[in-house]
């Protein structure tokens, strides 16, 4: 898709519905990203999330039988203790999710895991830029990549992931013109988010982008729906309904006298 110049559209999914919708509407390809910490189970970060809940919920997204590629992502401390470790859960999360590819957080450290998983045969796709599995190194959710050094740091370090074997690399909070480099630089397709309109491909959390989730609103997310507003309404509409006996309806019920 990058050598013909069509643009990669992906999107978070988290579970069977989802991604069955998103799958019907074209998308090409589906993170379950460990940000189902924070938009499915409510974590403030991503760092509590397990390999369990990241293959709970692939599993799910899979079920879908989607078309898109599913990529499932190596939650914090699941890849970075050892070497072996990171193949065996990376192949966990292909043996029992059934994800075709993992993606893992990291610059030039992660080469000599990239390249393990990949002699696995399980694709790699890297994340550069704000990765959020070191928020606390970080101290906040910081734009990265924004003076000189770190802008050159960042292109070289796109450059060893593709060396290593990574298939693609997720671009994460930078500057438009550093993504731009970044995608000029390697042949592998770049998917931003936040990183302006000149990577390879866009993806977005599916909550942001649908307006269920309110408690961070970073700039690059644009909200294509309102759908919390419309599910508060939905449930308030219930309740009432319950509360006053006009649901259910005698449309709702079933037929029949009870045996009497
Ligand atoms: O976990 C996730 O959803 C991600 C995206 C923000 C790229 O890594």
């Amino acid at each position: 898709m990058k050598k013909k110049g069509e643009r990669i559209a992906m999107l978070t999914a988290y579970d069977f519905p989802t991604a069955e919708i998103m799958d019907g509407a074209g998308i090409d390809a589906i993170l379950v990203g460990d940000t189902l910490g924070m938009v499915v189970l409510g974590h403030e970060t991503t760092l509590p999330v397990t390999l369990e809940d990241v293959i709970h919920h692939a599993s799910a997204v899979v079920r879908a039988g989607p078309r898109a590629l599913v990529i499932g992502d190596m939650p914090f401390l699941s890849y970075t203790v050892s070497v072996p470790d990171a193949v065996r859960n990376a192949g966990r999360l292909v043996k029992e999710a059934g994800v075709g590819a993992v993606k893992l957080e990291g610059g030039r450290t992660m080469v000599p895991v990239i390249r393990a998983i990949q002699r696995a045969s399980i694709p790699v796709m890297g994340h550069l830029g704000l990765t959020p599995q070191s928020i606390l190194r970080f101290g906040g959710y910081l734009v990265q990549g924004k003076d000189r050094a770190a802008a050159d740091r960042l292109v070289e370090a796109a450059e060893a992931l593709e060396v290593a074997g990574c298939f693609a690399i997720v671009l994460e909070a930078v500057p438009a013109g550093l993504a731009a480099r970044v995608t000029k630089a390697v042949s592998i397709p770049t998917i931003g988010i936040g990183a302006g309109p000149e990577c390879d491909g866009q993806v977005l959390v599916t909550h942001d982008l649908l307006g269920i989730y309110d408690r961070m609103l970073p700039r690059f997310v644009k909200r294509y729906a309102s759908l919390r507003s419309e599910m508060d309404r939905a449930f308030r509409e219930y309740v009432k309904e319950v509360k006053e006996g006009t649901y259910p309806g005698p449309e709702h019920c079933y037929e029949g006298d009870g045996g009497e």
